[in-house]
């Protein structure tokens, strides 16, 4: 990546820039820097570069011709393809960033205009210059430190130019954090020891206390980055990849029970506040063992939408039991339309022995009595007898379809799923259950409404 710096005291941008990691990568040839002095431009006789601003004012001004002059030098050996990017350092332009670090990375060629005096005509600036950039709200007394800030932060995303290409991007501001504390020897020093867990040897550890330090560093310091950080917000963009297997992930989220313990670029976990179940989805066992040292160590309930994360929480966990489900999503977004005989009421408290009598395989009483107190369970009732129920879990999957004897083969089950798909729909929700994978009059009903059923199963863990 080549730098060209418009200037009148070259001397000053390479001898602050030619020296440590910026020189090395410079006798590498990874980036070259050079100076052109805009006096050498000028056409006026006695050197003069600047002159008295039209209109009165304080100060003098950089005349157009040395310093368009001085760009066309560069832009007749440089400009090919592409325009050449001008970078024209000023307190007026948008402010520095990470961000746009990394983005002027990308180019070959960049030129700096530094300015001095009070500034430069505007005609000039008009027709070369394709960005302005500051570098804080001050106004320093020319342009050179602030284009050679730039050229410093840039390099540094230039591939080679650190000796750990990591090191660019983990490190303060990337994702919105700032870096974590860092020790190096001594263990001890004026009485201060290093945090054990660095000591510890155990990597996953070392990440998670490095993540937690970065996030409460970044609330503290810079609270106006870490509303930029944005958890949820990174976690819903990573499951949107895969909506049809993370659908309850998504929902937990949205309906605003999701807490998200952990996101990277390879998979996320979250606990549902209202049901404290632990969701997590990873691309592989390495990024799972990661984000699960983020879980509670007390967590009961795990839904794992990888087999092998499933293998993972029984061993890190103590979990003894799996069961394998297909995840059903209703993606229409149109509601069905009430043509069913029966009257559909929410149950009550009242109606806790007869629920209970008949789901009590898959919940306990008081995890039923709270689902008829939140007012979750509802009732088909025919000629005002109860004919059958549906209700919603904890975390929001519809579930607990029950039709008395009786009752079967009139559709009073498809009628139940059907209300309540309405009354999540109804609320802004999208409708989702989870099926075992042996149920298979469930799944053909599911497919029977018109749900879609994710073709990778999950796996609940307990
Ligand atoms: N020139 C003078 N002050 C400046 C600033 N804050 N950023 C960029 N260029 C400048």
């Amino acid at each position: 990546m080549h730098f060209h710096v418009l200037t009148l005291f070259p001397e000053m941008v390479l001898g602050g820039l030619k020296t440590s990691i910026l020189g090395r990568a410079c006798d590498k040839g990874l980036i070259s820097i050079d100076a052109v002095n805009i006096r050498d431009y000028t056409t006026e006789k006695h050197n003069k570069v600047d002159d008295y601003p039209y209109g009165g004012g304080a100060g003098m001004l950089m005349q157009a011709q040395p310093v368009f002059d001085a760009y066309k030098s560069i832009a007749e050996k440089y400009h090919r393809k592409k325009p050449l990017r001008v970078i024209y350092v000023t307190p007026q332009g948008s402010v520095f960033n990470q961000d746009m670090a990394r983005a002027f990375a990308q180019e070959e060629n960049l030129v700096f205009l530094c300015g001095h005096y009070e500034g430069i005509d505007e005609r000039v600036l008009e027709e070369i210059v394709t960005d302005y950039v500051s570098i804080g709200d001050y106004v320093l007394t020319g342009g050179e430190l602030p284009a050679m800030v730039m050229i410093d932060a840039i390099s540094r995303m230039v591939p080679g130019v650190l000796k750990n290409e990591d090191s660019g991007e983990f490190e303060s501001f990337h994702e919105n954090l700032l870096e974590y504390p860092q020790y190096t020897r001594p263990e001890v020093w004026h009485e201060k020891s290093v945090p054990t867990v660095l000591l510890s040897g155990d990597h996953a550890k070392v990440d998670k206390w490095r993540i937690l330090q970065s996030i409460e560093r970044t609330k503290m310091r810079r609270p106006d980055l870490y509303e930029k950080y944005n958890l949820p917000g990174r976690a819903l963009e990573y499951l949107k990849q895969d909506k049809l297997l993370h659908m309850d992930m998504i929902e937990s989220i949205k309906r605003g029970n999701g807490e998200v313990l952990a996101v990277r670029a390879d998979g996320v976990l979250l606990r549902d506040k209202k049901s404290n179940i632990h969701m997590v989805t990873a691309e592989n066992k390495d990024a799972g063992e990661r984000l699960l040292s983020f879980a509670d160590t007390e967590a009961e309930l795990f839904v794992c939408h990888q087999h092998f994360l499933a293998d993972s929480v029984k061993a890190r966990f103590g979990k003894k039991s799996s069961a394998a489900c297909c995840q059903a999503v209703y993606t229409k977004k149109i509601p069905f339309s009430v043509d069913w005989p029966w009257e559909i009421r929410t149950l009550d408290e009242s109606q806790i022995d007869v629920v209970y009598e008949n789901y009590h395989e898959l919940a306990d009483r008081d995890e039923l009595l709270l689902a008829l107190k939140e007012g979750r369970i509802y009732g088909a009732f025919s000629d005002e007898e109860l004919a059958g129920f549906i209700g919603l879990h904890e975390e929001g999957s519809m579930g607990m379809l029950t039709v008395f004897d009786t009752y079967r083969k009139q559709g009073i089950g498809l009628t139940l799923e059907k209300y309540l798909i309405n009354c999540m729909l109804e609320q802004g929700h999208t409708p989702y259950g989870h099926i075992f994978i042996d149920n298979q009059i469930s799944l053909l009903m599911q497919r029977k409404l018109g749900l879609k059923i994710c073709p990778k199963n999950i796996f609940w863990v307990y």
